[in-house]
């Protein structure tokens, strides 16, 4: 068997495709475009890259964003200050704090502190508890990318064994949530689990997120199995997954590369969620804009 391998960049293409035109239908019928604020604190590269390819997202799609670049010494009152004052403003729809903060940060004090109703990572504990209890709401962007591309290959998830790996506030924790509220069998592994290789192949679908690159080989992988690769370590100069990709390629059922795989879609569905935070907000009528 070789894998169907799956293209994120194509299918994140399709779904900025269906966000562009669902933006234009709220400027067609009159309203202001939705709107995303960025706060970004510190000057790690990799996270001003991040933030600046989600404006240019932002501006493809027709959505109005906005940067705030804190310094690196900024304290949690300065920060929750700016909170506050996005949280007020009606023009805001979308409010996104890079993550990692610097370390002299609160960041328990500032994911509380950003407004429910204009959360989009999904990350206030009032809608992380929400998604939880199987509710839908806006959760965190990469889960909502991996969910999406196993709904874009038709992978069974329903009654599916899947495995996590990786408990993070961003990724793993809210992937076990998503993928148990679709009815998988959902077990979350870590770098303190006992032998890894033996659970992940028990696995219909295989999600890591650990940052370890190359560490999921053929042994890790039940033929057949759905893998998706959301690591991304960036090793000497280019990025590498948590998946041998060429080991697994004839093992698995469907496989995600990297890059060109979950990366494209954590953007997208970035775009989604700023959207369905602006029509929640009463920014356009649901009869404005058709329905995905
Ligand atoms: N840092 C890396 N990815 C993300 C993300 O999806 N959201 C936030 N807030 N920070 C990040």
């Amino acid at each position: 068997m070789t894998a169907t391998i799956i293209d994120g960049k194509s299918i994140a293409a399709t779904i900025e495709d269906e966000v562009t035109a669902q933006v234009a239908a709220i400027v067609d019928a009159g309203r202001r475009a939705p709107s995303l604020h960025v706060v970004l604190c510190g000057d790690d590269p990799a996270s001003a890259a991040y933030v600046r390819s989600k404006g240019k997202a932002c501006a493809r799609v027709g959505i109005t964003s906005q940067t705030h670049a804190l310094p690196a010494t900024t304290t949690t009152a300065e920060l929750l200050e700016l909170l506050g004052r996005l949280n007020q403003d009606d023009t805001v729809d979308a409010v996104l704090v890079q993550l990692p903060l610097p370390g002299q940060i609160d960041q328990d004090a500032v994911l509380l502190a950003v407004a429910v109703a204009k959360d989009v990572d999904g990350l206030n504990p009032t809608n992380y508890g929400m998604l939880a209890q199987g509710r839908d709401v806006v959760a965190s962007c990469t889960p909502r990318g991996c969910m999406e591309l196993l709904a874009r290959h038709h992978v069974p998830v329903s009654g599916a064994r899947a495995v996590v790996l990786g408990r993070s506030v961003l990724v793993g924790r809210p992937l076990a949530v998503l993928l148990t509220n679709a009815n998988a069998t959902v077990t979350v592994a870590h770098s303190k689990t006992r032998d890894l290789a033996a659970l992940c192949r028990e696995a219909d679908i295989l999600i890591s997120a650990m940052g370890r690159p190359g560490l999921i080989g053929a042994d890790f992988v039940k033929p057949g199995a759905c893998v998706i690769d959301v690591g991304t370590t960036r090793v000497d100069d280019r990025l590498r997954g948590d998946v041998d990709f060429d080991a697994v390629l004839p093992i698995a059922g469907w496989l995600t590369p990297v890059p060109r795989g979950v990366g494209p879609m954590t953007i997208v569905m970035l775009l989604r969620n700023t959207l369905m935070l602006a029509r929640a907000a009463g920014v356009v009528t649901t009869a404005a804009v058709p329905t995905s």
